[in-house]
């Protein structure tokens, strides 16, 4: 009797387990969409592929990845609402977009403040840079990683050797009201448009500038509407990798220890190259002989210093002074 009520009991949690272990396999796999707004052969675009491939292969079945690039699922406009919504669960917008939901995101925007991708890489891995990953989840958005993208060029329908050059022009920029300023100094003028349309509003002159890493031009031909690029490296274009805090948080455990294994991979990846991937991109359009590349000396980028300078102090207190004097410790150059 004991012995066939204890075979009974052992049958029935073998079902149980059984019929747990079958209802798992047989949940649909999470689904994760990862919208962008730029090409494939970019650092970010390559970055969302790589990502795709490395939780096919080794969450196939749990997880599965829709890639949109280009902005064929959502735009500059409605991208950050659209993830808030859990619309999409995965984007990494340039920094340069978050001012809607934090100010201090805007220190990536001041011009100069970064001597090169190098220093960029240092304050994004130090403490304080590490803290702004989680300034927004107040607002349902958790940052995963940052991912490089490159430093940004003047481009312009006419040379830009000094300051004074850019006047009366408008320039295509982010939604960031540091960029405003920073050509409001230069006495030009600043329109926001969304990466979609930067193409047509510099072929049709509705602006006559814009800034933006060598891959982000070449990938889009920007230069082929653009005669003149110089050589400013005047500040960055980089990004944050955000999903929705609550969607994040309720990947089981074991799941998002993976993606997030995952997610290191890539960025270690994505950081490597993105370099060297606008360096490429940067002789691809020397060669196209379709934009004529200005570099600036000692003294014509001093001057460009010089006039952008403004823009710290403006905003110090919005961004908080704590965070630009951390920016500030990872160069390597001594300033005066
Ligand atoms: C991007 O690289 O995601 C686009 C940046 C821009 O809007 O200029």
């Amino acid at each position: 009797m004991f012995k066939s009520i204890f075979a009974m009991a052992a049958c029935a949690l073998v079902l149980t387990s059984a019929g747990a272990y079958a209802a798992q396999t047989q949940s649909p796999p999470i689904l994760i969409k990862f919208a962008h707004v730029v090409a494939d052969n970019t650092p970010k675009g390559q970055g969302a592929l790589l990502f795709k491939r490395l939780v096919e292969e080794r969450l196939g079945g749990k997880v599965k990845v829709e890639v949109y690039a280009n902005s064929s699922l959502y735009g500059d406009a409605n991208e950050l609402q659209a993830l808030r919504n859990n619309d999409v669960q995965l984007l990494a917008p340039s920094l340069a977009k978050f001012e809607k939901y934090t100010k201090q995101l805007q220190v990536f925007d001041l011009p100069f403040l970064f001597d090169d991708l190098n220093a960029v890489n240092r304050f994004q891995k130090r403490a304080k840079g590490r803290q702004l990953l989680r300034v927004m989840e107040d607002q349902d958005i958790v940052g995963l990683a940052y991912w490089h993208n490159g430093m940004k060029q003047l481009s312009a329908n006419k040379a830009l050797l000094m300051p004074g050059d850019a006047a009366g022009l408008r320039f295509r920029i982010q939604p960031s009201s540091v960029l405003e300023a920073q050509f409001k100094q230069l006495h030009a003028t600043a329109q926001v448009l969304p990466f979609a349309e930067v193409f047509d509003a510099l072929k049709n002159t509705k602006v006559q500038g814009a800034e933006n890493p060598w891959s982000n031009i070449y990938s889009k031909q920007l230069h082929t509407v653009q005669p003149f690029i110089t050589e400013t490296n005047h500040g960055v274009l980089d990004y944050m990798l955000v999903s929705n805090s609550r969607f994040w948080y309720a990947i089981p455990h074991r799941i998002r220890s993976e993606l997030e294994g995952i997610i290191d991979e890539v960025t270690y990846e994505v950081n490597r190259q993105a370099e060297a991937a606008n360096q490429a991109d940067r002789l691809r359009i020397a060669a196209s002989g379709k934009s004529r590349l200005i570099t600036l000396d000692e003294q014509q980028r001093a001057a460009w210093r010089q006039a952008m300078q403004p823009v710290w102090q403006q905003f110090e207190q919005e961004i908080g002074a704590d965070v630009i004097k951390a920016a500030q410790t990872v160069n390597r150059k001594q300033r005066d």
